[in-house]
């Protein structure tokens, strides 16, 4: 059965943990939906593990759609997820509630992700909510601000934990169906998934979130350097230049094809 923004919440009450991961073609979509994967995110971090930018400011939203409709052929019963590029929905509102829009039209998702959580996000969010897009919210270290945070742990200190906390209410006050923490110490995550009714979905910050996520390639080791929180379960890099290898050895020794 199709999953639904409503139903992550629902989880939450159960104790059901969430499983979340990131995928930008067809072919991948369709593996991750058949393994029963609850929440597919068409992230932003495209632009770097897919598209080879260096980081995820210059994605621009016509190639977001690209991979989005991609995927949502792939996908019959995750929740697609679609994250809002970089100034596609920071400048006002209205520019949130176009972008968003032709995301849902156009791509088969159910939702959008965007980052931040300050007062004027959480009115985005908000805007988003009451024109029917429901929204995952990102807090922590967001990606989008990497010229302002680097790539490093958020919520260090008592004061920018207590930041990040006001900031995931806010959020959820606005009607986000739930938030991305990404990169933060694993207490001040246990902490914020305790206040909030609804759920965290963890990534780089502990064990106690909702549910969790990571990117598809870093778990399936094809990426060259993964995040120090990701975890790789198999490393197809080595599969593949393998079978790459062999392939290139055979049609060069002319074993490959048989006459057969
Ligand atoms: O774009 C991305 O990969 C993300 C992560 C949180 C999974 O947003």
């Amino acid at each position: 059965m199709a999953i639904t923004p409503q139903n992550s919440i629902e989880w939450k009450r159960q104790k059901r943990a969430i499983v979340a991961l990131t995928a930008w073609d067809y072919a991948s979509a369709k593996l991750l939906d058949r393994a029963g994967v609850d929440l597919i995110l068409v992230g932003d971090s495209l632009a770097m593990v897919v598209l080879g930018y260096e980081t995820t400011l210059p994605l621009t939203l016509e190639e977001m759609l690209h991979h989005a409709k991609a995927v949502g052929r792939g996908i019959k019963n995750a929740l697609m997820v679609v994250d809002l590029p970089f100034l596609t929905y920071q400048e006002s509102p209205q520019q949130a509630i176009h972008s968003a829009g032709r995301i849902l039209k156009e791509t088969g998702a159910r939702a959008v992700k965007l980052e931040g959580g300050y007062p004027a996000m959480a009115e985005t969010v908000n805007r988003l909510v009451l024109a029917g897009i429901p929204v995952l919210g990102h807090l922590g270290l967001t990606p989008q601000s990497v010229h302002q945070l680097g790539y490093r742990k958020q919520g260090k200190s008592p004061e920018q934990g207590d930041r990040i906390l006001k900031e995931a209410i806010a959020v959820q006050e606005a009607g986000a169906f739930a938030i991305v923490l990404e990169h933060i110490p694993a207490e001040l995550a246990r902490h914020i998934t305790q206040q909030l009714a609804i759920p965290t979905i963890g990534i780089g910050a502990g064990p106690d979130c909702d549910g969790q996520i990571l990117v598809t390639h870093d778990l399936l080791g094809l990426s060259d350097r993964q995040p120090p929180f990701a975890k790789v379960y198999a490393s197809l890099q080595s599969v593949i230049l393998d079978a790459v290898q062999q392939y290139a050895a055979q049609v060069r020794d002319r074993q490959f094809p048989d006459r057969e």
